[in-house]
């Protein structure tokens, strides 16, 4: 296949960016869109030339790393699939591939499609996590019963990768996919309930200190979701935080 690509290009966070063509050829159909970009790159590098930096790292959809707009679609025109698991034969010889990085206010540019995801780590960090007694008498997990619609639910919950592709669809640049898939996980569970309130509290004042915006239900966030994380989990975030600021 021969294709027509068209980059975005941008050498630092500081400097202004723009779109780059670039012609490419000899392009299997059973080339991932990754490994396109790899023989981009090498005949840039063959010609002493700046290649594209673009984040990857498991090439298997589970990292979330590969955060790529692809002909205006995170993760490109595929569904429930990340940019690693995108194939050539999706598109057509003589194509014209639009490819931006992922935009939102709290994800900015650090090189062409390389943005910086921080922000996911320190909502993570304010409550992404249980306190577990370590002390050599820890209750074996698989010892509680959880009802199995509740241990489904949190499965689901759990399979969110953070690759951020929820923000970069949102118009409102809102990360509530994220945080709702983060807070189902543990709020369904036995395990989750001792930190349940400040966690959701914590979370979601993180995410608003970041400067992600505010969810207005168009569920455009669903359908871009390579892990087809619900809706469902926003729903739930919120009950959540209501109960934990009636507590308060
Ligand atoms: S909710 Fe989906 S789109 Fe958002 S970060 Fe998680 S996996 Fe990515
Ligand atoms: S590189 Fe890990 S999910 Fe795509």
């Amino acid at each position: 296949m021969k294709l027509k690509l068209k980059i975005w290009r941008q050498k630092n966070s500081e400097s202004k960016g723009k779109i780059i063509d670039y012609d490419i050829e000899n392009i299997s159909p059973d080339m991932s869109f990754l490994e396109m970009l790899d023989v981009l790159n090498a005949d840039l590098i063959s010609k002493d030339e700046d290649p594209v930096s673009f984040d990857h790292d498991c090439r298997e959809g589970i990292c979330g790393s590969c955060s790529l707009f692809i002909n205006g679609q995170a993760h490109g025109p595929d569904r429930l699939v990340t940019t690693c698991q995108l194939h050539m034969r999706k598109f057509k010889d003589g194509d014209t591939i639009y490819i931006e990085p992922f935009r939102a206010k709290a994800f900015p540019v650090i090189k062409d499609l390389v943005v910086d995801r921080s922000a996911f780590d320190r909502i993570q960090h304010a409550g992404g996590y249980i306190s577990v007694n370590t002390s050599g008498n820890t209750q074996d997990a698989n010892s509680i019963p959880i009802n199995k619609d509740d241990a489904d639910s949190a499965f689901d919950a759990a399979t969110c990768i953070g690759c951020g592709a929820c923000v970069a669809t949102c118009k409102n640049s809102s990360a509530m996919l994220f945080v709702g898939a983060k807070v189902s996980q543990y709020s369904l569970l036995p395990q989750g309930q001792t930190e349940a309130s400040r966690r959701v509290i914590n979370m979601v004042n993180q995410m608003d200190l970041e400067g992600f915006g505010n969810c207005s239900n168009t569920g455009a966030c669903e359908v871009e979701c390579p892990k087809g994380i619900s809706l469902d989990n926003i729903a739930r975030m919120n009950r959540e935080l209501l109960k934990a600021s009636v507590k308060k």
